[in-house]
């Protein structure tokens, strides 16, 4: 990939994700909401699950990884449960639908838990929770991913990167707190870079095909669980939520990313949404909120440190500088966008 970036502005990056995406042949509801969901991530600096898939998707939807014609199913199974079944559809759509169908039913019944079947990547999960807490909503979504983390004390691959998110209100005019992270040390997407660098890693981040750490990254046979057996079960949580709880494969016969584009992905996905109203109500778990945040600001720095933060709010720092001087993307990523290339 280029290191030479180049600054887009949303408007257009949008517009030029959503126009591979239709030259591509993918319907425009698809097109929309994965440039949205694309566009979230760059745009708060997740540069792992922004327009670096462009490629891959565009990919994997001229081979007929993803379904554009699914018969989606929308299966109430109680109450406050349901199943969507995604038919293998963009990743993108159904994670969003199902999350505004989950925050209806949290609104009606108090909570919501909604799991989606069989659906392709959703990329940066922290876009469905955000929706559900500008609704005032409490909201957690956990999503499986392609086999590719060792479990703590062993050497082969089994796990994902099966990443959690979650979302609180807060109060009008000040952004929800979204806390979103994948379940290991480090992203896939981070080897790639220390090997098109030539570029040694932390011994903390991969094992070798014995499980041994390594600091080499063509040695690099597997990911290590973010703080060993606790990130380890962290991600057999998510993979039992999203997965086996669903009837869907789980651990190792998760499908791969890349292993054959053509064939569909069958990925599990669970949000969980709680309305507050059940609870106290939605304005005392704000003024909550409020108080937490404000009480985490006032803390005194640790050494090297400028302040607290709270999750996401380096994220929304960063969305506020790029809506002023545009978001830098890899030069030849932009050439790819703006390209007749399909992939
Ligand atoms: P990360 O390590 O960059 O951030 C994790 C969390 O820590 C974020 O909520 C962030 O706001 C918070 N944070 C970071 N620095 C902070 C600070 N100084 N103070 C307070 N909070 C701070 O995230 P990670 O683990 O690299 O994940 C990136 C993205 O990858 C996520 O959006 C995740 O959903 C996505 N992902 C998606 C997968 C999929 O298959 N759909 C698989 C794995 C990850």
């Amino acid at each position: 990939m280029s290191e030479k970036l180049v600054r887009v502005s949303s408007d257009k990056l949008r517009e030029l994700f959503k126009n591979k995406f239709i030259a591509n042949g993918m319907k425009e509801e698809f097109a929309d909401r994965t440039a949205d969901v694309l566009l979230w991530a760059d745009e708060r600096g997740i540069h792992s699950h922004g327009s670096v898939r462009m490629e891959y998707y565009s990919e994997r939807q001229a081979k007929g990884g993803f379904n554009n014609n699914p018969e989606f199913k929308w299966e109430k199974t109680g109450p406050s449960t349901a199943i969507f079944h995604g038919d293998n559809a963009k990743g993108t759509y159904v994670a969003h639908e199902a999350m505004v169908k989950a925050v209806e039913m949290a609104e009606e019944n108090g909570v919501a838990v909604v799991g989606m079947s069989r659906l392709s990547h959703s990329g940066a999960i922290g876009y469905y929770v955000e929706k559900a807490a500008e609704k005032g909503m409490v909201a957690l979504s956990v999503v499986q991913s392609d086999p590719m983390v060792v479990p703590f004390g062993g050497s082969e691959p089994y796990f994902g990167t099966n990443p959690i998110a979650f979302a609180a209100p807060r109060a009008e005019g000040n952004k929800p707190i979204v806390f979103d992270m994948a379940t290991t040390v480090q992203a896939w997407g981070k080897i790639l870079d220390a090997r098109s660098k030539n570029k040694e890693i932390p011994d903390t981040w991969a094992v070798d095909k014995n499980g041994k750490p390594t600091t080499d990254p063509w040695e690099v046979n597997a990911l290590l669980p973010v703080a060993g057996p606790k990130g380890y079960g962290l991600m057999m949580m998510v993979d039992v939520l999203a997965g086996s709880l669903l009837g869907l494969p789980f651990g190792k016969h998760v499908s791969s990313m890349y292993a054959d584009l053509s064939e569909y992905r069958n990925l599990g996905q669970l949000h969980i949404v709680i309305n507050p109203d059940f609870f106290s109500s939605k304005e005392a778990l704000i003024e909550k909120m409020e108080q937490m945040v404000q009480e985490l600001h006032d803390q005194k720095p640790a050494p090297g440190f400028d302040q607290v933060y709270y999750p996401g709010e380096l994220m929304n720092a960063v969305k506020e500088e790029y809506d002023k001087d545009g978001i830098p993307i890899p030069e030849d990523i932009v050439e790819f966008l703006e390209s007749d290339r399909l992939y």
